[in-house]
């Protein structure tokens, strides 16, 4: 007999992923939660102690490409919903190690969609769906005004931004092809707690707390939407619930920032939350070589989510950054493991055999 509604969830142990597990785990208790995570660098259980002993949660370690492993999750746990974010995330080690990202984003995401294709034919009018979180770089880059739409050509130009568009395109082949009921949304750039210490906002308060420099990239005129983690999930929460099945969403801020002058602000947020004289860490900015392929700006549209389902960012930008300092600040044990790689030798001892 079938249990509680489960949802599989990938890469919950990761930035965004563990605000998810977190919403759906305290507010629908009758959801069965599976969190399957490779556990790579970017992965953390610590972002999940709080929840961890939740009896309708549990945590499988393994690969989104590992194909008999996701076939038995889904067979094993009668799996009704999946909520995709696993992924390689960074452009930067993108353009180092590009098949890495073709692998986790590109044939990760084949091998779940695969999974559930097989799993829920023929299983009638069940209430089933394939969540795929994506990102506004599958867009590619904005050179004057204007914003990204639903309907904006796809044009990436990072190996991150070409896998996540490659996954886009299969989630979409899918749902034509097969009827796999999808649902994508493209959000815009993410920050808040347990975001690791590679990306801009995390990488810079780090670097303020050690007086060591901060590399902007080029002059710093690149331009980014930023949107707070907790708002991103909010959105990610209603469009599972309440989204039309097969429609894509733009998830974004409203909130663009050129990046010097994101710099500047968190600079003087982060200088007075250490009570520094203001201006103490100004020196530490500094200009260095550019991105290769270094979009310009990225602008998201989310009118469409806005209109058919009511959602708007909850919190602004100031308030957002002062949290999220206040956060590394609070939480230094954390920057400090995950900066040592110390946490992985422990989960690989706690669960290193588990799958
Ligand atoms: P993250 O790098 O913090 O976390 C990724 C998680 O996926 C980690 O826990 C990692 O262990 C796991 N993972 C990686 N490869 C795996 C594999 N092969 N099998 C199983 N698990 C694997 O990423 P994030 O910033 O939380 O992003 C989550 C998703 O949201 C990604 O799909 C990303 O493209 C998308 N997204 C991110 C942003 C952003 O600003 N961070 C914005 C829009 C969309
Ligand atoms: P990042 O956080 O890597 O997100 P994304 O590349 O997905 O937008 O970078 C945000 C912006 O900050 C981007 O324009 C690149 C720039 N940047 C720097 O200038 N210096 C840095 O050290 C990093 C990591 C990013």
């Amino acid at each position: 007999m079938k249990g509680k509604y489960t949802i599989l969830i990938t890469g919950g142990a990761g930035f965004i992923g563990s605000h998810v597990v977190r919403r759906f785990i305290k507010r629908y208790p009758d959801y069965q939660i599976i969190n399957l995570d490779a556990l790579t660098y970017a992965g953390n259980l610590a972002n999940l102690k709080d929840i961890e002993a939740t009896p309708q949660y549990l945590f499988v370690k393994g690969d989104v490409c590992d194909v008999a492993l996701v076939q038995k999750l889904f067979a094993d746990y009668a799996i009704d919903a999946v909520i995709h974010l696993a992924a390689e995330s960074h452009v930067d080690r993108s353009i180092l190690d590009p098949f890495a990202f073709a692998r986790t984003n590109v044939m990760g995401t084949l091998t779940l969609l695969q999974a559930a294709k097989e799993f829920w034919a023929g299983s009638g009018a069940g209430n089933h769906l394939f969540y795929h979180v994506s990102t506004d770089e599958v867009y590619g880059s904005l050179e004057g005004d204007g914003f990204f739409t639903e309907t904006t050509p796809y044009d990436p130009h990072s190996p991150y931004s070409a896998s996540k568009a490659s996954s886009d395109h299969f989630v979409r082949a899918y749902r034509d092809t097969y009827g796999l009921p999808v649902v994508i949304s493209n959000c815009s750039n993410n920050y808040g707690p347990c975001q690791f210490p590679e990306k801009l906002i995390p990488l810079f308060i780090r670097n303020i707390c050690q007086n060591k420099p901060l590399p902007v990239y080029g002059t710093g005129q690149n331009v980014r939407d930023w949107l707070y983690v907790e708002d991103h999930v909010q959105a990610i929460d209603l469009i599972f619930h309440r989204g039309r099945r097969g429609e894509t969403y733009n998830i974004g801020g409203c909130n663009e920032w050129k990046n010097i002058d994101l710099v500047r602000l968190l600079v003087r947020i982060t200088d007075r939350l250490l009570e520094r004289a203001s201006g103490s860490s100004d020196g530490l900015i500094t200009f260095v070589t550019d991105r290769a392929g270094h979009d310009l700006r990225y602008a998201i549209d989310a009118s469409k989510l806005t209109g058919a389902l009511g959602w708007a960012p909850s919190l602004g930008f100031e308030e957002g950054l002062e949290r999220t300092v206040r956060w590394y600040l609070d939480n230094q044990e954390w920057l400090e493991q995950v900066s040592s790689g110390a946490y992985r030798d422990y989960y690989e001892k706690v669960y290193g055999g588990r799958a």
